[in-house]
């Protein structure tokens, strides 16, 4: 979720631990290495359902949640549902944004199934669809059809695509650059705009900074945050989703007392106004913007924008760029309100602005926790 050198401020308060101690327990307070297992087996099953489900479960998605249940059928089809229990109420009350991660879960499997040579046919919410709320019913059913496909380039960037949260560095995105990024998003009836200079991005940068400051300071959302951070590797291991608090620095406040949910829920805490400093630092190194854009007349529409987003966040790792999705401002919890219709009035150009993003340098980060295939599989 965050930097180590992010991480630093932390712990504060003059705090100071031998040298030698310091090595050693940085040495065994590393992030969860089976939490990542995921990544290492991708690609390493017989089946090619399974083959192209183990890709799959890499794909970007809000708070990690990984809410995808799967149903295998006959053969050659699966049908694709949404643990219920793994929405976001408070923030995603319409779960717009847990339908984006199923898009973008279905686009990494067709682009997967492409390389075995199976073009994926995917009909979005083949019994129909509730616009308020997700029901029981599934959200896709998918039918493998063998040599019709051809492969994907993008499936080459699968096992390196990250949300990179990094602080970005001082550097320009050049406009080619962008435009290329911004042209692998303009798919599926997708409109990409983008930034990379100018009093846009500087306005933008307010913007997401605010609405970051906005879900910290209030109480009900920023608990839903906090009641899904997994803090240190232990905690990281047991439930390998949501938001992970890693390495020596968070373990350390973990022992010392400083890091824990109750403190991280708390405003007037260290650690709460660490937190809000980190933001603040990630939103100002923000270097050029980028947004998706579409009419979000339905629950296809939704899908849609996860399959163009999971396709732009390919590209860029193509193009050696960081990109993150910086959510806030598009949540539709009444709070936000005001910034809501503000970064519309920005870039919406009359659509649903379903992604927003901030895109850098950044250096490399690791991958995300992720729960093996075996457990999405009903
Ligand atoms: C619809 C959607 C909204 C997201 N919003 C945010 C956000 O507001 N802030 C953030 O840090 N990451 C956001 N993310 C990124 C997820 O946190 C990230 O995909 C997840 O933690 C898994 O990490 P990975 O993409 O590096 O594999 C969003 C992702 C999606 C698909």
């Amino acid at each position: 979720m965050t930097s180590r050198r992010n991480v630093l401020f932390l712990i504060g308060g003059g705090t100071v631990v031998a040298a030698s101690a310091v090595g050693g327990f940085i040495a065994m307070n590393g992030p969860s290495t089976a939490a990542r297992e995921p990544w290492r087996r991708a690609g390493q099953y017989d089946e090619f359902r399974r083959r192209a489900l183990s890709y799959a479960l890499l794909a970007p998605n809000p708070h990690n949640r990984q809410p995808w249940k799967v149903r295998l059928e006959g053969d050659d089809a699966l049908t694709l549902y949404c643990d219920l229990a793994r929405r976001l109420p408070v923030t995603d009350p319409y779960d717009r944004q847990i339908v984006i991660g199923c898009g973008a879960f279905l686009e990494l499997l067709s682009i997967a199934a492409a390389e075995d040579g199976y073009r994926a046919e995917i009909v979005p919410f083949p019994e129909g669809e509730a616009p308020a709320s997700l029901d029981s019913r599934p959200v896709a059913r998918v039918r493998f059809i063998p040599d019709e496909a051809r492969p994907d380039p993008l499936f080459a960037h699968i096992l390196a695509r990250r949300s990179n949260k990094e602080t970005y560095e001082p550097r320009d995105v050049p406009e080619p650059e962008m435009e290329s990024l911004l042209g692998a998003g303009r798919v599926f009836g997708l409109a990409a705009g983008g930034a990379v200079s100018g009093p846009l991005v500087e306005q933008l940068r307010d913007l997401t900074g605010k609405a970051q400051y906005l879900e910290m300071t209030t109480p009900k959302p920023m608990q839903e945050s906090v009641d899904l951070m997994r803090i240190g590797a232990s905690e990281v291991a047991a439930n390998p989703d949501g938001i992970e608090l890693e390495g020596p620095l968070f373990a350390f406040g973990k022992l010392a007392g400083v890091i824990n949910r109750r403190t991280l829920a708390d405003p007037a805490s260290e650690a709460f106004r660490q937190g809000v400093a980190m933001y603040e630092e990630l939103a100002r190194s923000a270097r050029a913007f980028g947004w998706l854009t579409n009419a979000n007349a339905g629950r296809s529409d939704q899908i849609d924008a996860g399959r163009s987003y999971v396709r732009l966040n390919l590209k860029a790792t193509e193009l050696g760029l960081a990109v993150h999705p910086w959510s806030q401002s598009l949540q539709e919890y009444p709070e936000m309100a005001d910034l809501y219709r503000e970064v519309h009035g920005l870039v919406g150009g009359g659509q649903r602005v379903q992604m927003l993003f901030r895109v850098g340098y950044a250096r490399p980060v690791a991958p995300t926790p992720r729960w093996g295939l075996e457990s999405h599989l009903v």
